[in-house]
């Protein structure tokens, strides 16, 4: 099945592709050279030290292998090879086990999943399109443990439902109303599969991994749950409406993508796609006078006259139907009568304790408003800022860093109120978006008012630092922040506290462009291309690339970094001089990395992809790593002919290339399916990972006939009842006992 390369089916309606500032393109840069050896020189070869010896890994390719505990070898499994196949594919001495999928019950009282569309009450089972997740371990007696490692809870996000035409309809018994308006029951089950799940998991005496049915922990947040605004934001105008005129509250968390967790131990979600689910009608421009929010709704992907994803707001005149549409329908000059506001209330990082469900979830709003993917803090240091990494998945949008004000207090890592810590560290600091540079050096940007950039920038006039957070990827307009290629997760080397991105794919590369979307080709951006699917030409950068970058002066605070590119996404027959710059083999190539954890056990760098570029030969899969360090490759330059005659030469960095000891695939998915969020235990002994949308491909029409499924997966492999395919959180263990990836 054809379809864009960066829009996997799930989001063909929703990743939207509003950036159309004028920041300057990298090939304006490209005559600024500096040595970027004499950068980067120091330092290097001390860190790889440091990730060996800590982790006892053998240190494949590393030059320590002598230093390594023999029984153990980091990535010791043989590769698994690419696959079509409906299964979850692991290597030879290791174990799948299936957990927990969509519609599993989550209180004692709830019946068990029927698969069937009847089902309902998914407030309190599993929701759907499993992502992000991290684990909170628990002691025998029920209290939080980092040691525990057969007791623990997950906090899981459910990012999304299979959809055509409006309908979730794998949820509903016929498919579901694919027309307007659609019925108030279909709209409140899809309504409660969204947001997050936190549920425990245990090991029994047989060592079997299950999840608590009846636990006193499980938790479900959804895209109607009560949420405090925190941070900057809270109170302020542009948060004001029906349901908070104080502006302080809000309702939901949605399109909840990837995750972090904190060095206190609370679950951070990002909201990602949020803004397709609004509804705006033409002619809203105008009712709100075309005033600045129009500027600020149109930059966020909501166009007046945009449908939304599901056409909630037609589920009724309830106020939990009418808050979907954000109009200007009330006369108040604040909005404090109807929902213009409301999208103001999507967009951020959001903190969840989950081992104390007393507590409602916070929105940090000093963390900005963008389409989140993963919050991946740096490593802790006592007596310095926290920084906060994350990316902005759309195309063309920017890299973002949160620093904290408040300095880290080691002893607030076992604080009893978390939630307390939380507005300690994530309610004040400064937010900055990301410049790369073609030398391989790049700048942190603060967006402040402070910048005159930012305060005098005539597209938006800023109100206040608040309105600065809210609408981030303005104020990244403004200073002229890196168009990346949709930054997806991004996760902290353990040791070299270096940050990894993925840059998962962007289908608005030309060397040519043809029209203001499309962007030529960067330093950090530097490929360009033609991959074939079958008969269709997929134009840009479909493969996608791993960036990664290494603060400079001030650790967490640096205002400077240097950057290269860890991998590039590609075949591993593409040519190697111009796509397959990585030189991956087969046993190592993929294309759209999205997922990106680093194992705190292990150290390995588990790398997982949602792609639709490359599914003509395989399903979607995880890669185990093992990395370097910026700079550990070389400069290449790429020569693109352009129209007229010209050549584009844009200077890159690409990483030291792989070998069969530090890249290797793991994990192949069921059809149709993305491979997303990662979490352990402890020891490395148990990882979890997800598998989202089986089946994704399959046509609503199919519903009724399993055997048009694209995908049966996990009820062909004897979870559950039906085949209808689920979303569902696996547990991988080694035969031997061992720790995971060796
Ligand atoms: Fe939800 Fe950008 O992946
Ligand atoms: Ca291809
Ligand atoms: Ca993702």
């Amino acid at each position: 099945m054809n379809k864009p390369v960066d829009l996997p089916l799930s989001r063909v309606s929703d990743e939207e592709n509003s950036n159309t500032s004028n920041n300057p393109s990298f090939a304006s840069v490209l005559d600024a050279r500096l040595s970027r050896r004499s950068l980067l020189r120091g330092g290097v070869g001390t860190a790889a030290t440091a990730l060996f010896g800590s982790f006892g890994l053998a240190a494949c390719g590393g030059g320590s292998d002598g230093d390594a505990a023999p029984a153990e070898k980091a990535l010791g499994f043989t590769a698994v090879p690419k696959s079509l196949a409906d299964v979850v594919s692991v290597p030879a001495g290791y174990s799948v086990s299936i957990l927990y999928a969509l519609g599993d019950p989550l209180t004692a009282n709830t019946p068990a999943y029927k698969n069937d569309g009847t089902d309902t009450d998914f407030e309190n089972r599993a929701g759907d399109h499993h992502d992000g997740m991290e684990w909170f371990g628990l002691s025998a007696t029920g209290t939080p443990s980092n040691t525990a490692t057969d007791r623990g809870l997950i906090g899981m996000n459910h990012e999304a439902t299979t959809d055509e035409r409006l309908s979730s309809f794998f949820l509903h018994a016929n498919g579901g109303t694919s027309t307007l308006p659609r019925p108030a029951a279909e709209v409140d089950k899809e309504v409660a599969i969204h947001g997050v799940s936190v549920v425990e998991m245990k090991k029994d005496a047989a060592g079997k991994w299950g999840y608590v049915k009846d636990s006193a922990f499980n938790r479900r947040l959804t895209a109607l749950t009560e949420v405090e605004v925190a941070g900057p934001a809270r109170g302020d105008a542009l948060l004001v409406t029906k349901y908070s005129p104080n502006g302080t509250l809000t309702r939901g968390t949605l399109n909840n993508c990837g995750t972090g967790k904190t060095p206190w131990n609370t679950l951070l979600t990002g909201e990602e796609n949020w803004n397709g689910y609004f509804f705006r009608a033409t002619g809203d421009d105008a009712a709100r006078g075309n005033d600045k929010s129009v500027t600020s709704l149109r930059r966020y992907g909501k166009t007046e006259g945009s449908a939304s994803r599901h056409g909630w707001e037609t589920g009724g005149a309830d106020d939990k139907y009418q808050r979907w549409n954000i109009a200007r329908t009330g006369t108040s000059a604040d909005g404090s009568d109807d929902y213009r506001n409301e999208m103001n209330g999507m967009g951020y990082v959001v903190e969840i304790d989950a081992y104390d469900k007393s507590k409602k979830a916070r929105k940090r709003t000093a963390l900005g408003r963008f389409a989140h993917e993963s919050a991946a803090f740096s490593n802790p240091v006592a007596g310095q800022p926290l920084a906060v990494y994350q990316g902005d998945d759309a195309r063309n949008e920017y890299i973002y860093k949160f620093v904290s004000s408040a300095n880290w207090d080691p002893a607030d890592a076992n604080a009893a109120d978390r939630m307390a810590v939380g507005d300690k560290y994530l309610n004040a600091g400064r937010l900055y978006a990301a410049k790369f540079n073609a030398d391989g050096t790049g700048q942190w940007v603060e967006l402040t008012l402070a910048n005159a950039a930012i305060s005098g920038y005539a597209t938006y006039p800023f109100a206040n630092q608040a309105d600065v957070f809210v609408n981030a990827r303005i104020a990244g307009d403004a200073v002229g922040a890196t168009k990346m290629d949709r930054p997806e997760w991004c996760a902290v080397h353990p040791t070299t506290g270096e940050v990894y991105f993925t840059l998962t794919n962007n289908s608005n590369r030309r060397v040519d462009p043809s029209n203001a979307a499309q962007l030529v080709p960067d330093s950090a951006n530097p490929r360009v291309y033609t991959d074939v699917k079958g008969t269709t030409n997929q134009q840009g950068n479909p493969n996608g690339h791993i960036l990664r970058l290494k603060e400079g002066t001030g650790g967490a605070a640096a205002l400077g970094f240097t950057w290269d590119v860890y991998l590039f996404g590609a075949e591993s027959g593409a040519p190697a001089g111009t796509v397959n710059l990585s030189s991956l083999t087969a046993d190592q190539d993929f294309s759209s990395p999205d997922g990106l954890v680093f194992s705190p056990s292990t150290g390995i760098c588990w790398i997982q992809t949602d792609d639709g570029a490359y599914t003509d030969v395989t399903n979607c899969m995880m890669l185990a790593a093992v990395p370097g360090q910026v700079g550990d490759g070389a400069k290449k330059t790429l020569s693109y002919p352009r129209a007229g005659g010209t050549t584009l030469n844009v200077d890159t960095y690409v990483g030291k290339a792989a070998t069969a000891d530090t890249l290797k695939r793991f994990l192949v998915g069921p059809v149709g399916c993305e491979i997303t969020g990662l979490c352990e235990t402890p020891d490395g002994k148990a990882l979890f990972v997800n598998i989202q949308h089986p089946g994704e491909t399959t046509a609503m029409a199919s519903i009724g006939d399993p055997t048009k499924y694209t995908s049966q997966w996990p009820g062909n492999a004897g979870y559950g009842a039906g085949r209808r395919p689920r979303s569902a959180t696996i547990v991988i263990t080694k035969n031997d006992g061992g720790r995971v990836g060796t």
